[in-house]
């Protein structure tokens, strides 16, 4: 499971990643306004092209990941453009890892499928009124070396959502890369 387990996969690539961070996800660019005010949880956020978008629109953003390059990358791009971020080394395969982090006005997963035992508690870590956004590889996208059937985002991985959790936004879109998906759910 090279695209989405392997930290020393991770590690290696945004290593040899440039000077520029990549444009921030398009869904979460067109849907930025459903977002609530406040703070921002970005799960498995990379090297920041997301947290960096929401701190620029006026977020405060934790970023939690297991590959160190990436948070390092994200701490000097941040720094770069002079905000501030609180970032966080976390295996989200390992139980409880979240259980600390705090509490939420908002959490986002872009292309990253969150394990069961994380999603199962995910909305303890929302407020009243939260928003939980998990954009990525969807369930109809063909699977290949790269991006395998576990990887994919599938409908039955909300059922592990409790019943304060409402589904307010679906999208679905193909383009060269493959088939997304775009869940946005509210804690009522
Ligand atoms: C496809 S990248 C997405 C990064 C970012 N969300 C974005 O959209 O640019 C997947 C990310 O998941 C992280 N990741 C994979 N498995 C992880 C795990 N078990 N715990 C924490 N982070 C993990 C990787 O380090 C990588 O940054």
């Amino acid at each position: 499971m090279d695209y989405i387990g392997n930290i020393n996969y991770w590690d290696t690539k945004f290593k040899s990643r440039g000077e520029s961070l990549l444009e921030p996800d398009t869904e979460l660019i067109d849907n930025v306004d459903i977002l609530s005010k406040g703070s921002v949880l970005d799960i498995a956020c990379g090297d920041g092209r997301n947290s960096l978008f929401l701190l620029k629109k006026g977020f405060n953003v934790t970023g939690v990941d297991f590959s160190s390059e990436a948070l390092d990358r994200l701490n000097h791009f941040v720094k770069l453009y002079k905000h501030e971020i609180s970032t966080v080394k976390v295996n989200l395969n390992s139980e409880n890892s979240l259980d600390s982090i705090g509490c939420f006005d908002n959490i986002i997963i872009n292309h990253y499928r969150l394990p069961v035992h994380q999603m199962k508690s995910i909305s303890n870590r929302l407020k009243k009124d939260g928003i939980l956004f998990i954009t990525g590889f969807g369930h109809k996208h063909i699977p290949d070396e790269k991006i395998k059937d576990g990887d994919l985002i599938r409908e039955s991985d909300f059922e592990y959502l409790n019943h304060k959790m409402k589904l307010i936004h679906y999208n679905e879109y193909s383009d060269a890369r493959g088939f997304f998906v775009t869940y946005i759910y509210k804690k009522l």
